[in-house]
């Protein structure tokens, strides 16, 4: 068995050079045996991909493409640049296989996740030693619910300069992500008699819904369409507040135009509602001009929320509010009452990050990579199933495609899933009623490759419902209004 050390000398894979099974697959379906039966241990080192090519006869990209699978599900870690290692122990189960079924997605289109590959570590560790070095000990003491006044001062500059927000650090609250900003202001909110919160219909349930309810608030779904939310029906709602998505519409990914902001910003000037903005991914825009916060125009009505979820990485838990003034006190009292303040060595890292400009520098390179992502879904998508729509394309790091009438998402992603691919259906979205049918494809986080891969594979699963819709409808209705995992 081998263990830590130097790299394994051969990793003793025998290809099947008339199998239908890719290359990439058969090495990477060798190396996941020969670590689940413990022959390779946790720690053990992989040959460079170049040893490995040479020795199987292949091009390194086939080899890179396994190593690439492997890590993306947990059996080993790679650094760019440095050697990979085998993360899982044999008889352990690799990262997240416990909360996964069986029926694992071998290629998931899951919701548009940053690519953990492409971390800034480099650039991150200069951050955290510089700020390890320069930190006065009075920073690492409690801090106030705001945050640390470093990242306060650098991200309103940064928001305020990219998203043309008017952003105040005194009223700013650095918080553990988007999802603990939402669990504050909801928080706030009741405490402040709040009855009704709207969201959009479809939108995520994850946050903002079960929250509200939790604190005794009622929610009432708002339709949107690929333009936007129904002003009209916000008006009609009663709403306290109402949560958007407005530079792009999750998940149908349209933006919110002129007309409906203004609307919008009318209505909470008109009934003192509050809108709650969610800036989730609009780093992230490829073919369509820039679409500034709708904080800017009214920064006394609108609660601004972001997060590095979508542009570093999720795991980091770094997000922010900007509050308007009225609420400025409460909201940072919710947040110390909650876990006094968020840690302070990562938000100083952060706020060393943006000022050095790696931040910028981070998403220049990035954007490229995403956009080849985005490229190569709608290419595969128009070669191998031309009767589906793609919407919400121009952005952010996933699409929605409509199904035509024929189909149904249940029966769709069953049989996705059947064939290995992971793609969720609009419908594990909506509030309120079935509606348009139609899957929700992320991209960011799978290579181009995998994506062309997928999208046949799903082509393949179409074909097996068309040829036999009763056998692939599942047994959960088409209105699942369950939060998405
Ligand atoms: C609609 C939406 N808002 C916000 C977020 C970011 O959440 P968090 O910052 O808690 O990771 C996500 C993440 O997937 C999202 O889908």
């Amino acid at each position: 068995m081998s263990g830590a050390g130097s790299p394994v000398p051969d990793l003793l894979i025998a290809l099947d050079r008339d199998s239908t099974v890719p290359l990439h697959r058969q090495i990477e379906s060798a190396i996941r045996d020969r670590i689940r039966t413990g022959h390779l241990r946790k720690g053990a080192v992989l040959p460079p991909t170049r040893t490995v090519a040479a020795s199987l006869g292949v091009s390194r990209g086939v080899v890179v493409e396994a190593y690439q699978q492997l890590a993306a599900e947990g059996y080993v870690t790679s650094r760019p640049g440095g050697y990979t290692h085998v993360a899982v122990d044999g008889t352990a189960p690799a990262r997240g296989d416990s909360a996964v079924p069986a029926h694992r997605p071998r290629i998931d289109f899951g919701y548009g996740r940053a690519d953990g590959g492409h971390f800034p570590r480099s650039a991150w560790s200069r951050s955290l030693r510089t700020v390890l070095a320069d930190t006065p000990d009075d920073r690492l003491n409690y801090l106030s619910g705001h945050g640390v006044p470093e990242l306060r001062d650098a991200l309103c500059a940064y928001l305020d300069r990219v998203r043309g927000t008017a952003a105040r650090p005194e009223h700013t609250v650095i918080c553990n992500g988007y999802a603990q900003g939402i669990a504050l202001i909801v928080r706030v909110l009741a405490d402040a008699g709040a009855a009704t919160l709207a969201v959009e219909d479809p939108s995520s349930l994850d946050d903002a819904v079960p929250l509200a309810r939790a604190a005794g608030l009622s929610v009432v779904g708002v339709p949107v369409s690929e333009d936007g939310i129904d002003v009209a029906a916000l008006a009609r709602s009663g709403a306290d507040a109402v949560v958007l998505t407005p530079s792009h519409q999750w998940p149908l990914g349209g933006i919110l135009p002129a007309a409906s902001r203004s609307a919008v910003l009318a209505w909470a000037a008109d009934t003192g509602a509050l809108v709650v903005e969610d800036d989730y991914d609009a780093e992230y825009r490829y073919d369509r001009a820039p679409v500034g916060a709708m904080q800017g125009l009214a920064p006394e009505h609108v609660v601004y929320a972001g997060s590095v979820s979508k542009t570093l990485a999720p795991g980091l838990r770094i997000g922010w509010l900007l509050v308007p003034a009225r609420l400025s006190a409460a909201v940072a009292e919710a947040k110390l009452a909650a876990d006094r303040g968020s840690p302070a060595i990562d938000q100083l890292a952060f706020a060393d990050f943006l000022t050095r400009g790696e931040f910028d520098r981070h998403l220049r390179r990035m954007r490229p990579v995403y956009r080849r992502r985005r490229d190569a879904l709608l290419a595969a998508l128009s070669a191998r199933l031309p009767d589906l729509t793609p919407v919400g394309a121009a952005a952010g790091l996933h699409l929605v495609a409509w199904l035509p009438p024929d189909l149904d998402e249940p029966s769709v992603v069953a049989a996705a899933l059947d064939r290995g691919v992971g793609v969720h259906g609009v419908g594990d979205n909506r509030l309120g009623g079935p509606g348009r049918q139609g899957l929700l494809f992320g991209y960011a986080s799978l290579s181009e490759r995998a994506i062309a891969e997928g999208v046949g594979l799903l082509a393949d699963a179409v074909a097996d419902v068309r040829a036999h819709p009763a056998t692939n409808t599942p047994t959960v209705t088409a209105h699942n209004t369950s939060p998405a995992p």
